[in-house]
């Protein structure tokens, strides 16, 4: 059986599986029903000063999209778009203090952790909060400098306004780890273009870690009423922000050099295994929670357990960040790898029936010669690899281009830097053979 057990920031986690801070971490009685689950944390729903973000989340709204937009009526698939609007913990902060106390000593009778999130409307307010998470024992605290919603109210400065700027981001950080003992993480925001920058801000100002990230924020549209979904913008998150956000992982794992919390994407073990091994410590799972409810979570724990053990990694450290360790560091390093070119193969190819890769290749490499069949033209073919994609008969592979093959004339780099217009040849379809085509393509 794979060893689970990771450390993040100075503390030992039995898993690397974290219960995300929103809805599902908003009472006692979910981080409990978590911890039994088997979480090895949970970050409890933000706690706040800010007035107005208590009193949306008394307004929240939520709705699930399918990958057309349309409303998602009964099982929701991996490719969910999650629309809503929440705002802070409704509880006043002083008044979480009895139960942060008593949870704490719950989760660690599981071997797990109660996490604090805290999110203020000024520094002396994140300082506040923050002791009164560490006073109540809990062993770190995550600033949600990620929020969406704060950036739509008029007169509030919170969120994502302060993930967005390095100096206002290094600043409440730095206050903020001068004011406790406990390590502090900061929850970066997805809506800007400079985490790398946030990050060594925040690491600099003493943070411990980052947490990568909060949610987009969206717009979408119920077309058959010409009306935005939700009345207007909101945060909007699913698996298919994942890609975007490991990005932002990548980068940082990179740059930075940091520990990091994955979140913004978890639909199952796959997507913990994909954050982790792009460089995440521990990875935050949230909205599915809200979907499928908890009961869904010790489906994730189980599939990270099988997963490892089907593939051999022993335990977490093995897995972390090799994905990005085998990254290229950047197109030059891209370009210097073994190229490729297309070959296709003639038993399964259903031409003259089917010419998706004829009508797809831009860069002319792909023909249908008078026997009916796909001709590669070796001295165009780039080695782009989208024909074998695209091809339903998965009849194309690619092959490693050699010395011998760049003798015969296969596609090489030219010396300088531009093609020569010489190869401008085409054998795109022209309205001739469209016309001449008319019933292949009809038949597709
Ligand atoms: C309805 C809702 C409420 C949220 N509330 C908070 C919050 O109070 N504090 C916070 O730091 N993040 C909040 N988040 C962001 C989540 O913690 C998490 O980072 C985000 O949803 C991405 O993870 P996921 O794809 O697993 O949902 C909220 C997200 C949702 C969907
Ligand atoms: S690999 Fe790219 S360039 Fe080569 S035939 Fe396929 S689509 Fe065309
Ligand atoms: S897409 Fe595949 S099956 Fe269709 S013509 Fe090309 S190689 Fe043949």
């Amino acid at each position: 059986m794979a060893d689970l057990k990771t450390d993040f920031c100075g503390v030992p986690f039995k898993n690397p599986v974290v219960i995300a801070s929103l809805e599902t971490t908003n009472s006692p009685d979910l981080m409990k029903q978590a911890f039994d689950y088997g979480a090895a944390g949970a970050i409890i729903k933000t706690l706040t000063d800010i007035d107005d973000m208590a009193v949306l989340t008394m307004n929240s709204k939520y709705c699930i999209m399918n990958d057309r937009g349309d409303i998602i009526k009964g099982k929701v698939p991996r490719d969910f778009k999650f629309y809503s609007r929440s705002g802070y913990s409704s509880t006043y902060y002083k008044d979480w203090i009895p139960h942060l106390k008593e949870l704490q000593a719950y989760a660690a009778e599981r071997g797990a952790h109660l996490i604090g999130s805290a999110g203020a409307k000024d520094v002396d307010g994140w300082k506040d909060i923050c002791r009164t998470i560490e006073d109540c024992g809990l062993p770190m605290v995550e600033l949600n400098f990620g929020c969406p919603h704060p950036a739509m109210m008029p007169g509030v400065h919170g969120g994502s306004m302060i993930g967005q700027n390095p100096d206002v981001a290094y600043e409440v950080t730095k206050q903020v780890c001068e004011a406790v003992d406990i390590p502090v993480m900061v929850k970066l925001t997805p809506d800007q273009s400079q985490p790398v920058a946030v990050s060594k801000a925040v690491k600099e100002a003493g943070a411990a870690a980052v947490t990568a990230t909060n949610r987009y924020t969206g717009f979408a549209v119920d077309i058959e009423t010409g009306e935005p979904r939700l009345g207007g913008p909101a945060g909007i998150g699913g698996t298919w922000t994942k890609p975007l956000t490991l990005r932002y992982v990548h980068n940082i794992y990179r740059e930075v050099g940091i520990p990091i919390a994955g979140s913004n994407g978890v639909f199952d073990h796959r997507d913990v295994v994909e954050f982790l091994m792009t460089g995440a410590d521990v990875v935050e799972v949230g909205s599915i929670l809200m979907i499928k409810g908890m009961k869904w979570l010790p489906n994730i724990i189980k599939g990270l357990d099988r997963f490892m053990d089907e593939h051999g990694y022993a335990d977490i450290a093995s897995m972390r960040g090799i994905a990005s360790n085998a990254s290229v560091k950047d197109y030059s390093d891209q370009f210097a790898k073994s190229r490729v070119h297309a070959n296709v193969n003639e038993q399964t190819c259903q031409n003259p029936t089917c010419n998706v890769c004829v009508q797809m290749c831009f860069y002319e490499a792909l023909s249908q010669n008078p026997a009916g069949k796909i001709d590669v033209h070796n001295d165009k073919c780039i080695g782009c690899e989208l024909c074998m994609d695209v091809c339903p008969f998965d009849s194309i592979s690619m092959g490693p281009t050699t010395d011998v093959h760049y003798a015969e004339g296969y596609f090489k780099l030219p010396a300088e830097i531009y093609e020569g217009p010489d190869k401008f040849g085409t054998r795109r379809n022209n309205m001739e053979t469209i016309e001449k085509d008319a019933p292949k393509i009809a038949a597709e």
